[in-house]
């Protein structure tokens, strides 16, 4: 019997980036996010002699999924599984594939097993694999926050169809992971402890916004919280720097293009590649000037996307 889901990544406009201290993998700061239709992680189950995780049709020891099916385990009887997981876009390069990847595994296994989970407890399954993955189970505008942290779903892609713009600037795999190097900032930049005690501000701002569809205030604010995270990465020691030279260009057009008029910002998370919002209108000229930008090897052009679905469950030979 096989089972098939399918998630999106999501990119946020209020930044995650540090731990509270303790198990659970719970965020230090809230977080919003948009999940983004255009790239997607399908992951199929079958029942299995033992555990075995394959990405992108090569076998892989992951500690996280092999701890995200341990923490399962804990709570809900789940058998030895055979998980093949597929991106459509590069893995590890900074487009979040750990967050639709840890929110189509256990969507999948909830439903290969029958477990009845709710979203939310799946979220929060999700969200102990990786914190960003907790916002990938739901669609369109999606907060994480405490005291639960488990994520919900603030609009939908229909209440607001904004597009979003991906540079994509390198497609290497990144230097250090969000992991390590929100371990880093935590353990070693002096400006970790405002960062999170200034993101809860932010993030209640950035609810009224999304609430009130003003996009030129989203614009301002999360480039802010985008920027402030990357002041926090540079200032930890040593200092992480997730861009190069086409992520800083594209940054600078962006801004172009907003001084010239066009509804448009930015934000970047632990990679180089740069993500434009946009209103619909001005999607094919933003992605026509980043692809245009020196060292732009592609543009990928987005919507607002679903969150994490089953696509099929069928009996069939393992
Ligand atoms: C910069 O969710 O990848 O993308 O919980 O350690 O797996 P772990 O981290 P992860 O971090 C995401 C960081 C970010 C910002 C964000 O998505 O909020």
């Amino acid at each position: 019997m096989a089972t098939v889901t399918r998630a999106h990544p999501n990119i946020a406009l209020i930044k995650y980036w540090g731990k509270a201290p303790g198990e659970g993998n719970i965020p230090a700061t809230p977080s919003l996010s948009i999940t983004l239709d255009a790239l997607t992680t399908t992951t199929e189950v079958t029942d299995a002699e033992a555990d075995i995780f394959e990405l992108d049709g090569r076998p892989v020891a992951d500690r996280k999924v092999t701890e995200c099916l341990a923490n399962l385990r804990r709570h809900h009887p789940v058998p030895p599984l055979h998980i093949r997981s597929r991106n459509n876009f590069p893995t590890a390069a900074g487009l979040a594939s750990s967050a639709s990847g840890f929110a189509a595994l256990v969507t999948a296994i909830d439903a290969h097993c029958n477990l009845n989970l709710t979203a939310q407890v799946r979220s929060d399954y999700a969200r102990q694999g990786s914190g960003s993955a907790a916002r990938s189970i739901f669609g369109g505008f999606v907060a994480l926050r405490g005291p639960n942290w488990q994520a919900e779903p603030l609009a939908t892609p229909a209440d607001w169809p904004l597009k979003v713009v991906i540079a994509i600037a390198a497609a290497e795999a990144k230097a250090v992971s969000s992991s390590e190097g929100m371990k880093r900032s935590a353990a070693t930049s002096p400006y970790y402890p405002a960062w999170v005690a200034s993101t809860g501000q932010d993030f209640e701002a950035a609810i009224s916004l999304v609430a009130s569809q003003d996009f030129a205030g989203l614009a301002e604010l999360a480039e802010f919280s985008c920027l402030k995270m990357h002041g926090l990465m540079l200032s930890s020691r040593p200092g992480l720097i997730y861009w190069n030279p086409t992520t800083v260009a594209c940054m600078h057009r962006v801004r172009q293009l907003r001084s010239n008029g066009l509804p448009v910002f930015f934000t970047i998370d632990a990679g180089p590649q740069l993500k434009a919002i946009c209103l619909p209108e001005a999607a094919r000229e933003v992605a026509a000037a980043l692809a245009d930008v020196d060292g732009v090897h592609k543009v990928l052009v987005s919507g607002v996307g679903d969150g994490a679905a089953l696509v099929a469950k069928e009996a069939g030979n393992d």
